[in-house]
């Protein structure tokens, strides 16, 4: 089958529907990988996909009260920091979350807004969860239940949300769900095309942290992401947000191979994932806009054959033949989306 013809395939929406659904039943059947299988080799995996950070001892709370521009509340370093209760700057700006987002429960997971903020927003190192369909989130939560969603790597940070999936329980996961999905998404991070970046070094929170010395190099096949202000995002402010420094000309390569494949490289993903990659249905969660570090990550996970989920199995062929460079451009391109 030619590009051509494949593309006509694509434009007819009956027989996208047709396609995607035999794609999912077909590929989904034979396949025969264990799902704890190492990686074939370690060494081949960057480390730009999972950004790991430096852990903090916890500060005697001295009582000092910080605040935040355009903010009426104050909290201490505990509040902000303790893996049971989340900060909640700006509560005018999103629907009201379910206890399990605020708080956890108690001896059993810790708060999803301590790692996926109060707004789902998400940072590289977790997942934005914003405006995700409600069944493609517990699918997600049911396949990490099943030690299906894995990292490639030791240090992959998904190792963090496997216990929270095995602990939740379905009425909560539910309503954490219907929750993210009510936020509207916005753009994880501004997207900066350059050749040189600051030198960067692990911070608390898994956020990478400009280094004070001012040093560049080179960025290589990389993408970093940095926080917009350091500190606002340190004291766990959602609204902040990210700037993700990508090489030069990789959001127009991503571009390309998003839209066409590149003759045959992959498939076209707004085949599934929709229009604009603002998601499609129940099973095609939305690209637009989100971390490329976090869609860079998956891009690997799935080629890696650790996260063999459910409906993972549609990914396969797109993944089969990206190259490192080939995951630089497309996350570049995704993170420049608006949602
Ligand atoms: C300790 C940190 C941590 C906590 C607490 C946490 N998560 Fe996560 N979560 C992560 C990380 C890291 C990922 C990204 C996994 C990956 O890279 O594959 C993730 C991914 C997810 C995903 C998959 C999203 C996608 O696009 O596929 C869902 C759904 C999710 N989390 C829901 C929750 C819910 C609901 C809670 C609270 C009950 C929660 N998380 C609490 C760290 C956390
Ligand atoms: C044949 C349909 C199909 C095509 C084409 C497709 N995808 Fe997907 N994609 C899926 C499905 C289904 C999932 C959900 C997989 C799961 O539940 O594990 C998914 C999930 C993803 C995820 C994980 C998102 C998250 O929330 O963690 C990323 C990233 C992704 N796709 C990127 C792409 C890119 C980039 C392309 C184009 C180069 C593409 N996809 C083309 C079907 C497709």
């Amino acid at each position: 089958m030619n590009q051509r013809t494949l593309f006509s395939l694509f434009a007819m929406s009956a027989s996208c529907v047709l396609l995607t659904v035999h794609v999912l039943a077909h590929t989904h059947q034979t396949t025969t990988k264990a799902t704890n299988d190492p990686p074939a080799n370690l060494a081949d995996y960057p480390d730009w996909p999972y950004p790991k950070g430096v852990q903090e001892p916890p500060k005697p709370d001295d009582g000092q009260l910080f605040r935040i521009p355009g903010s009426t509340k104050s909290y201490t370093d505990t509040q902000i920091n303790r893996s049971t209760s989340t900060v909640d700057w700006f509560p005018e700006l999103h629907p009201a979350p379910p206890a399990a987002v605020i708080s956890g429960k108690q001896g059993a997971y810790n708060a999803c807004g301590q790692c996926h903020l109060i707004d789902g927003r998400g940072k590289p190192d977790t997942a934005d969860l914003q405006g995700l369909p409600v069944a493609y989130f517990l699918q997600q939560l049911a396949d990490m239940k099943d030690d299906k969603r894995h990292g490639s790597v030791p240090r992959a940070t998904v190792n963090d949300m496997i216990p929270v999936a095995k602990a939740l329980d379905d009425a909560d996961a539910k309503l954490a769900a219907e929750y993210f999905h009510s936020v509207p998404a916005v753009r994880s991070a501004r997207v900066v095309e350059t050749d040189t970046v600051p030198v960067t070094h692990p911070g608390p929170h898994n956020v990478q942290l400009v280094d004070s010395s001012g040093a560049t190099e080179p960025i290589g096949l990389r993408i970093i992401e940095v926080p917009v202000d350091v500190k606002r995002t340190l004291l766990r402010d959602a609204t902040s947000g990210f700037i993700a420094y990508v090489p030069s000309g990789s959001v127009k390569r991503g571009e390309l191979l998003a839209k066409t494949g590149d003759a045959g490289k992959t498939l076209p993903c707004a085949f599934c994932h929709g229009d604009g990659l603002k998601g499609k249905g129940d099973l095609f969660p939305p690209l637009a806009g989100r971390s490329a570090t976090a869609t860079a990550r998956q891009l690997y996970d799935f080629k890696s054959g650790t996260r063999d989920g459910r409906s993972a199995a549609a990914m396969k062929p797109v993944v089969a033949n990206l190259t490192d460079q080939d995951i630089v451009d497309l996350t570049a391109y995704i993170a420049s989306l608006q949602p």
